[in-house]
């Protein structure tokens, strides 16, 4: 239980808050770069800040304040130049770090008065790396952005996967230190929504949570499984602060405001033995939807689906003071009291943590992975059909529902199965 002042604390996101301050020293996905294949500016509301995502004409990105500074107009309406984005009511021109580089009536008229040299546009940095653009809305010097070790596995099909899910962030994120949701929300109740009563899958028996460098390891013994299953041994991180790793899909939760997040799924398949080497030329990205157009209802196919019910189910911000929290909340206490400590390490001008400055270490930054040889040693297709996690993704993207027949079609191509 959380009193309604910590709650508040914890979950606002807005400048100015101290949650927001502190996530704003993070680098966060906003988009895929694949959607730029198709337009140049995308409006984004990040943090609670209503902002502009474009490509310019040389290929460059820029995030701007949605607003133009002059009178207003809506910059996801503007278009983009060689260098910039360009108001589309009076022609304004901003460059990515939010300079004005052209205002084409005054520059003939009032040349003398440098109106351009006073006028500047909100703006921040935004980094690509694995198929995925990076915000930064914090202040400078800005961390690198993390060179996750997955980002640089050869031989997989990267998909990329976006959903907005209509609730505050941090109840989001507590789901990624929640291990027994998984007996429950994603074994039991499938097996209920496919209409069987039983049997209910393997109860868990002995929990764990660690803190490490890049956030939390939560370890689970279930069934009669020993100390040396890897998810005793190694387990699943919490990445903070706003992420879920499951070895081969992270899992992130950006917020859009307090009432709005985003979920941002990077998800790597290695491809069977038999189909390397193979190199992806294209990462696409696509938006899954949440609720069932027929019904208006949920989705409840899929595993990250069922999640959003819960999420969304618990609140549009999940009221902490009517709680009751059992030993199986242990992660969720251990992730709440590190956000608020945090708050006074940046309250003090202190460094957060997990941020990475050091490019070395940057090259190639570990996580701990259950099954790291099934991503980095590959299999064989005939293994692939038989692994128990595996071969589902063979008929479905198990994730997450709504996946395009066109990203359907790469990824089995990729497998090298129905060419
Ligand atoms: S409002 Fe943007 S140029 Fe005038
Ligand atoms: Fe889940």
């Amino acid at each position: 239980m959380l009193s309604q002042e910590k709650n508040e604390l914890l979950t606002k996101v807005g400048p100015g808050e101290p949650m927001g301050e502190l996530l704003r020293r993070y680098w966060m996905p906003v988009a895929g770069v694949s959607e730029f294949d198709e337009v140049a500016v995308k409006p984004v509301r990040l943090l609670g800040e209503d902002l502009v995502l474009y490509k310019d004409l040389s290929g460059n990105y820029g995030l701007v304040d949605r607003q133009c500074p002059h009178r207003r107009a809506d910059l996801a309406y503007g278009f983009v130049e060689k260098c910039g984005l360009r108001c589309n009511y009076h022609g304004w021109l901003y460059n990515e770090s939010g300079k004005c580089t052209e205002q084409p009536y005054e520059d003939v008229a009032n040349p003398q008065v440098k109106l351009k040299e006073r006028v500047k546009i909100k703006a921040y940095p935004v980094a690509e790396k694995a198929g995925i653009l990076w915000a930064y809305l914090g202040p400078q010097p800005a961390p690198l952005v993390p060179n996750w070790e997955p980002f640089s596995w050869k031989n997989g099909f990267v998909q990329i996967v976006i959903s907005e899910v209509p609730c505050n962030w941090l109840q989001c994120q507590e789901n990624s230190i929640d291990p027994i949701h998984f007996e429950w929300m994603h074994n039991n109740w499938t097996t209920r929504l496919n209409g069987e009563t039983g049997p209910y899958s393997a109860a868990h028996r002995q929990l764990d949570f660690e803190e490490f460098d890049y956030g939390f390891v939560y370890k689970r013994l279930r069934g009669d499984a020993d100390e040396n299953d890897p998810l005793w041994s190694v387990g699943r991180v919490c990445l903070w602060p706003n992420a879920f790793f499951l070895g081969e899909h992270f899992e992130w939760r950006v917020p859009v405001d307090d009432f709005r997040t985003l979920s941002v799924t990077w998800a790597f398949t290695r491809v069977p033995k038999e189909s390397e080497p193979y190199v992806q030329k294209h990462i696409p990205t696509w938006h899954g939807p949440v609720t069932d157009p027929q019904t208006g209802r949920w989705i409840t196919s899929h595993v990250m689906n069922q999640d959003f019910v819960a999420w969304a189910g618990q609140g549009v911000i999940a009221d902490r003071t009517k709680e009751n929290l059992g030993a199986s909340d242990r992660g969720i206490v251990m992730l709440r009291r590190r956000f608020l400590e945090e708050l006074d390490v940046i309250a003090s001008g202190g460094e957060p943590k997990g941020t990475i400055r050091d490019p070395r270490l940057n090259e190639c930054v570990e996580l701990p992975i259950a099954a790291r040889a099934t991503f980095v040693e590959g299999m064989t297709r005939a293994e692939f059909a038989r692994h128990p996690l595996w071969r589902h993704h063979l008929q479905d993207f198990r994730f997450q529902a709504g996946q395009p027949e066109s990203v359907r079609n790469a990824f089995l191509e990729a497998m090298g199965i129905g060419e």
